[in-house]
């Protein structure tokens, strides 16, 4: 957990890769790339759920697989392995820093309102990212632009990533904002104006259905019930063409003691069981878009999601 946050999550497992590939003297390239991966293997295995880790390695190793390596002398066949995978994970790092700044505008734009209170889940900013982040990126810029007078910010039970990470970005950037636990947003809902909630992804299936930090889920049925918009703001790597629905999704278990303790100290009787799905799933028909970088899906769907990917229409 040194590193989190799906995109930032990609960005360095790419990164690992290079750090791996430097770390030791080869005199082949064949024992480099046996190592290269296995290190992509141990990077895979950290986070099974955010979508971004497999895709930055993925990325990664289709680099490694175009380079002809026949034609080279084993000493330049080590130094461009090293130098294309260092280019890559540079080029990954740039287009999610691009990525998050497109996504900003485009989100931003769609908010309606002027003078708003949003609310927030997680920690979706500059810790998360390769920078200015995903829906705390739209809330940066929309701040900016006068749209949000307020953010609300769940903590995040149980690794607490709102309280402890995006209150210190908000009061980085000096933008008014309040904490509150998970289990207050139906009461503020009902009772204060709420103009949006804004969250990130971890994973989005095909069919537009949304994998994210666990309570995301409980506050889109609770925007459903109080008619507020829902938006989802990820980077198109965040997007998993290869599942049809967010029930292919696989949901990281963390530890129970992450639950029956805030750090060290003990918030339940010893022994006591605990449960810890880190994400869960919501379905689509709760989300009101999702913003990419390539665009705003506005419903989202199967086929507006397959329309991101096609050149043509971006
Ligand atoms: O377990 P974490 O802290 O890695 O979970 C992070 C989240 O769930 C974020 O909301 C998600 O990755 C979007 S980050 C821009």
């Amino acid at each position: 957990m040194n590193v989190r946050g799906a995109p930032a999550l990609g960005c360095v497992a790419a990164y690992g890769l290079v750090l791996s590939s430097q770390e030791k003297k080869f005199s082949n390239s064949k024992s480099l790339l046996a190592y290269i991966y296995a290190s992509g293997q141990t990077l895979f295995s950290t986070r099974p759920t955010a979508v971004n880790l497999h895709w930055a390695l993925e990325r990664m190793k289709s680099m490694i697989k175009v380079i002809h390596l026949k034609e080279k002398t084993e000493r330049g066949r080590l130094k461009e392995i090293r130098e294309v995978l260092e280019k890559e994970a540079n080029k990954i790092y740039e287009e999610d820093l691009k990525s998050n700044l497109q996504m900003a505008d485009l989100g931003s734009k769609l908010l309606p309102f002027q003078g708003g209170t949003v609310l927030t889940h997680c920690n979706t900013g500059s810790l998360a990212t390769a920078g200015w982040g995903t829906a705390l990126g739209v809330i940066r810029t929309a701040y900016r632009k006068g749209k949000i007078k307020k953010v609300l910010v769940d903590e995040t039970r149980p690794y607490l990533q709102g309280a402890r990470l995006t209150m210190w970005e908000l009061h980085q950037d000096k933008i008014p904002c309040e904490l509150i636990t998970d289990s207050m947003a139906a009461h503020l809902m009902k009772t204060e104006k709420i103009d949006a909630v804004l969250v990130g992804a971890d994973r989005i299936a095909s069919n537009g259905d949304v994998a994210n930090k666990i309570g995301t889920y409980n506050l889109a049925i609770l925007c459903h019930y109080h008619k507020i918009p829902f938006y989802v703001v990820a980077p198109t790597s965040t997007v998993d063409m290869n599942i049809l629905s967010g029930a292919q999704i696989p949901i990281e278990e963390r530890s129970h003691k992450e639950v029956t303790h805030i750090k060290t100290y003990a918030i339940a009787p010893l022994n006591s069981v605990a449960r810890h799905p880190a994400f869960d799933v919501t379905p689509v028909v709760l989300i009101s878009a999702i913003v990419t970088e390539k665009g705003v899906v506005q419903p989202p769907s199967s086929h507006a999601i397959k329309e991101l990917f096609n050149p043509k229409k971006i």
